[in-house]
């Protein structure tokens, strides 16, 4: 109860209190904010990496929040030591029936890769992924789909570690192991189909635009990009990708890009950003595209990437074709499921973090037969 002059007063006084009281609890609020983020630091802080000379802007910005999270794959990488093989040794091509890529292992080294492969591709299903009839010690059968797949899969592997040196160890020692792509899968995150033409009504340039596609980055760039730079025509000719020079294009003249082709090199482009979590400075100084002297060492090796990309298509995964089972297989033609540079980098600039992930493992580091194992002795 209040006394009766203070209610006399207060019903001849009328004042609006919520003004001041939100004003109060704003400067409040401000202040435990402020407060807040002098004790625990700013959650959108960035960090930038410089990838150009001073002043032209070339920086690649990410949240210091991710980058301290990181990629949380790296932490299962299941790596082992090599056994360093005693002179006259047995080889694996000697000791078993069917062996035709990994013949020069010794009996050590090659269940050695054995279990690193079933870690690294079928942890949940072991050995019998590959291997039907592993309970009765039956490991020289090809009967199962996936045994041949992996065949190829150890070939390439081997290969891009061999022959894309600048690219796999542009920086320091990286390489590719099954475990850059697979991450303790079956089937790769990033796996890619043919999809053009996505709508065979339309005629001209058709529908490979504004689909909602994966490729697509969802956005209404064309879906059909990887199929165009990453694969041969006919004639064994990949297109061309660039489009950008200083020539106005008010008249289109013979041969000049057209711009659905600008379209798709930007879808591309797009996707190697993706790809790698990074922004068109990362290898451009995006003042001036179409000149090759103003490019980052980071362009140098993505042009490396889009050559291996490439060859590991034509040679290694599109042969694998007939092997699949139909449910594997692409759901417009039927087509073998393929990998580029989002398979590997999943988002990073270098997969895994640039991990040392082939250090182990000479027996994937060459198409000799004969592994290295210098570096052990
Ligand atoms: C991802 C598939 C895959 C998995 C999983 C796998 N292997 Fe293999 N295995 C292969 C391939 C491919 C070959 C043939 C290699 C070659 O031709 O050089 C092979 C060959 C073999 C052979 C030689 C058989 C012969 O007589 O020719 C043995 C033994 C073997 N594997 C054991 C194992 C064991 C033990 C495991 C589980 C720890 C295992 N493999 C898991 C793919 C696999
Ligand atoms: C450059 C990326 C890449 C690397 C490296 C790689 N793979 Fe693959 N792998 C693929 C792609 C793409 C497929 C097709 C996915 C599918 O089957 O739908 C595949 C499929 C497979 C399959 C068939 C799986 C299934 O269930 O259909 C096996 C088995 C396999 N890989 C084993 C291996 C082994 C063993 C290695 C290492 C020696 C390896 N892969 C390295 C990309 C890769
Ligand atoms: C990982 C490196 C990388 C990133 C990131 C990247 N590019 Fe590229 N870009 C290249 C390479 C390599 C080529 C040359 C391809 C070729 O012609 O073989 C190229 C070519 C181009 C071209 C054609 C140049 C010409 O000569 O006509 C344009 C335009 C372009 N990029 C724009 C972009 C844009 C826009 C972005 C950002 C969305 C971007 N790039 C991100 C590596 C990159
Ligand atoms: C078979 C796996 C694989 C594929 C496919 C792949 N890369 Fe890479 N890439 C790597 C590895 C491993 C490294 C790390 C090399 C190092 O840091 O020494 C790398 C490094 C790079 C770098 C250098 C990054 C840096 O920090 O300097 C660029 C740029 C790059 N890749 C672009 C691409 C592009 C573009 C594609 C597709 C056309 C591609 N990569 C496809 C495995 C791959």
């Amino acid at each position: 109860m209040l006394p009766k002059w203070f209610d006399d007063w207060n019903s001849s006084n009328p004042t609006n209190i919520f003004g001041p009281a939100i004003l109060v609890g704003a400067a409040g609020g401000a202040v435990f904010v402020a407060a807040m983020l002098v004790a625990f630091g700013q959650p959108y802080a960035t960090e930038s990496q410089q990838t150009g000379p001073r002043g032209t802007g070339m920086h690649v910005q990410e949240f210091a929040m991710n980058l301290a999270a990181g990629d949380p794959t790296v932490a299962d990488f299941y790596t082992d030591e090599p056994f360093v093989p005693e002179p006259g040794e047995a080889l694996a091509g000697d000791i078993y029936e069917n062996v035709q890529v990994l013949g020069g292992l010794t009996d050590a080294n090659f269940n050695r890769l054995m279990n690193a492969m079933t870690l690294w591709v079928a942890p949940d299903e072991g050995c019998t992924y590959c291997h039907a009839g592993a309970a009765e010690g039956n490991y020289a059968d090809d009967d199962l789909y996936t045994k041949v797949v992996a065949r190829g899969m150890i070939q390439m592997t081997q290969s891009v570690n061999e022959n894309w040196d600048a690219h796999v160890n542009a920086n320091a020692q990286v390489g590719v192991t099954c475990y850059t792509c697979h991450r303790g899968q079956n089937v790769p995150n990033n796996i890619w189909y043919r999809v053009s033409p996505v709508n065979s009504n339309v005629a001209g340039w058709s529908a490979n635009q504004n689909r909602v596609t994966m490729v697509s980055n969802y956005t209404s760039l064309p879906s059909d990009y990887l199929e165009t730079y990453l694969m041969a025509d006919a004639n064994g000719d990949y297109a061309r990708i660039g489009v950008h020079d200083l020539e106005s294009r008010v008249q289109q003249q013979p041969g000049d890009p057209l711009i659905q082709q600008t379209e798709r090199t930007f879808a591309f482009m797009n996707y190697f950003a993706n790809s790698l979590g990074v922004n068109c400075v990362f290898c451009h100084n995006s003042r001036a595209f179409y000149d090759p002297g103003q490019v980052t060492p980071q362009w140098a090796t993505a042009s490396m990437g889009i050559l291996m990309v490439q060859e590991m298509i034509a040679e290694h995964l599109l042969p694998l074709q007939d092997v699949y089972p139909a449910e594997r297989l692409g759901p417009v033609y039927g087509d073998a499921p393929l990998a580029a540079c989002r398979t590997c980098h999943q988002g990073y600039q270098q997969p895994l973090q640039g991990l040392n992930v082939i250090a182990n493992w000479p027996e994937l580091a060459t198409t000799s037969g004969e592994p290295d194992y210098s570096a052990f002795q």
